[in-house]
Order: structure tokens, then C-alpha cells, then sequence
């Protein structure tokens, strides 16, 4: 392969879900500047086709060409098998078929684990594992039949290390991992590769008011070496890598994009240590 085409995505076709906002936003405009075609998919539509207009602008690749669209956005929930479906046939309907698919729909539920209801635990599991099986089920069909695919889940710091009161979330982002590794061993078989992405802490919708200018945020970044958040386009390399031939023989695996995070045991920044008070 010449080396200019490592991570050369022309031809694929990417679904990205959670696409109108944060992290899913900022993939789906990495996989279009390295030349995919991709379908964002998110619950408010007029939220997720202004998403759309934007990045078709950001990216300058042709957005005055209806006919040929490089991207469009669509209603999505991924709590509803029907949505899911809808959205997989229109991005084969638009685009031709489907290459990559970004599970990046997220919601968060911080309390007190006493507190935590079953209904919040299950909504929190059921957008964020069953979500990304409905939609890997589904786009998972058509990768089969093309014999070639790439599933990237997002998963989390929390898959990893506890994030305190975050016990619904900590729950699922561990079951993202488990369903990464399964489908990757099940699905290599039918040329469909799946791996998943753990971000560090990167101020989005889903934990802005809890990380910046909070204390929880200033805890973070002295765990941080780089002593900063990240930012959501140093997420979207890791996924143009997992989606590009430079990744054909990945499958199974999480790349972790933290600042090192996970690799800090006592953090440089952390406050002298003073005695406890009684
Ligand atoms: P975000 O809140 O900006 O994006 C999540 C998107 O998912 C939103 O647009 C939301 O409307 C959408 N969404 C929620 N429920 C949905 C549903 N049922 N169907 C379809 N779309 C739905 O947050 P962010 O940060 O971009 O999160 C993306 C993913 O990255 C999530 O899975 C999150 O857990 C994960 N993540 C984020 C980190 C961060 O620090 N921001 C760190 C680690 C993981």
C-alpha cells in the first residue's frame, strides 16, 4: 500500500451515532476529511441536519452538490430498533452501502450510587451497550454481506479506573469493552473488524458542568499529566486509524486518547499532603 493511502478512507461510508454534537461530531469530520461518506445520526433532527450543513462546510468537500452529498443527517435514537433501522437503510440508500460504523451516542447519570433508580441505570445501559449492539446488529448485516466492516465503540477512562458516582455510566462503558472484544471475535470471521476508543476527560455536553471549573475538574487534571482536557478532534484520529487499511489487522482492541491519565499513579500536580482533620 503506498504510504499517501495509509489512512485514505475514499469509497467508505461511515454512520456515525451521537454525530450532531462532542466527540461523534468530531469523527464524523475526521473520517470526511480523509475522504468517507458519512450519515450523523442523532434524536433532534433539526439539531442533527444543522450538524450536517456544518460539517459539509468545515470539510469543503462539495456541499452545493445535493445530488452527491458527503453528508447527511438523520433522526436516530438508538433506544429504538426501528430508528436504528431507518437510519442504516437510508445511509445505504444515500451513499451505497456502509463501511464504518461510529457508536458515539452517549448520555451520563452522576449520583450517588444509594440513589441511582433502576429506570436511570437501564436508560444508561440501554443507550450506551444495547444502543451500540442494536446499531452494530444492524449495520453488522450489510458488513457481512460485503464481507468487510469496521465497528468503533466508544468507550471510556471509566471502563477502566472508578470516576466516583458515576456507577450507571462506569457499568456500561465496562460492557462496551466486553461487547467489543465478543463482537470481534465472532464477527472476524465475516471481515468486520471492532474496536473501541476510551477518551480521556473532554468537555462536551455529556460532563461539561461537572469538569469545568468544578473541583471534580480541577482533581482531573492534577491526575493528568498533560495537565489539560482533551479536545474532541484529538479523539477523531484514533477512529480515522480504526476505520483506515492502516488498521487491517485491528480488531478486538481499545486505543486509549487520556493524556495519560490511566498511566498516572500519584499525579505531579497533586496538592502537598497536609494531616487530616479531625
Ligand atoms: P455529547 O453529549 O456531546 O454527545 C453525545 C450525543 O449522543 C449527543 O448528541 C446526544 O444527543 C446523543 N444521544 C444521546 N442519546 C441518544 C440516543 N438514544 N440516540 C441517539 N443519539 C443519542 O458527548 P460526547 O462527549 O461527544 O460523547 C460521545 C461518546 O463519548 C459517549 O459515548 C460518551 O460516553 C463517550 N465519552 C466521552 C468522554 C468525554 O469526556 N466527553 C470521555 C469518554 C467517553
Amino acid at each position: 500500500m503506498p504510504q499517501s493511502k495509509m489512512f485514505d478512507l475514499t469509497g467508505s461510508v461511515a454512520m456515525v451515532s451521537g454525530g450532531a454534537s462532542g466527540i461523534g461530531y468530531a469523527i464524523a469530520k475526521g473520517l470526511i476529511k480523509h475522504g468517507a461518506k458519512v450519515l450523523i445520526g442523532s434524536r433532534t433532527v433539526e439539531k442533527v441536519e444543522a450538524a450536517a450543513r456544518d460539517l459539509a462546510r468545515q470539510t469543503e468537500r462539495d456541499e452545493t452538490d445535493e445530488a452527491a452529498p458527503v453528508v447527511v443527517g438523520t433522526s436516530l435514537d438508538v433506544t429504538d430498533d426501528k430508528s436504528v433501522e431507518k437510519a442504516v437503510d437510508l445511509a445505504v440508500d444515500t451513499f451505497g452501502r456502509l463501511d464504518v460504523l461510529v457508536n458515539s451516542a452517549g448520555v451520563m447519570c452522576k449520583k450517588p450510587s444509594f440513589d441511582l433508580t433502576a429506570e436511570e441505570f437501564n436508560h444508561i445501559y440501554n443507550t450506551h451497550v444495547t444502543g451500540s449492539l442494536r446499531c452494530s446488529q444492524a449495520a453488522g448485516h450489510l458488513m457481512r454481506e460485503q464481507h468487510r466492516g469496521c465497528i468503533i465503540n466508544l468507550a471510556s477512562i471509566s471502563s477502566f479506573v472508578d470516576l466516583v458516582e458515576v456507577a450507571a455510566y462506569a457499568a456500561a462503558k465496562n460492557a462496551v469493552l466486553g461487547l467489543t472484544r465478543s463482537l470481534a471475535n465472532e464477527w472476524a470471521k465475516y471481515g468486520i473488524r471492532v474496536n473501541a476508543i476510551a477518551p480521556g476527560f473532554v468537555p462536551t455536553e455529556i460532563n461539561r458542568k461537572m469538569i469545568e471549573g468544578t473541583d471534580r475538574g480541577r482533581r482531573i487534571l492534577e491526575h493528568t499529566p498533560m495537565s489539560r482536557f482533551g479536545k474532541a478532534d484529538e479523539i477523531a484520529g484514533a477512529a480515522v486509524y480504526l476505520a483506515s487499511p492502516s488498521a487491517s489487522f485491528v480488531t478486538g482492541h481499545t486505543v486509549v486518547v487520556d493524556g495519560g491519565y490511566l498511566a498516572s499513579g500519584i499525579g505531579e500536580g497533586v496538592a502537598p499532603w497536609a494531616p487530616p482533620k479531625d
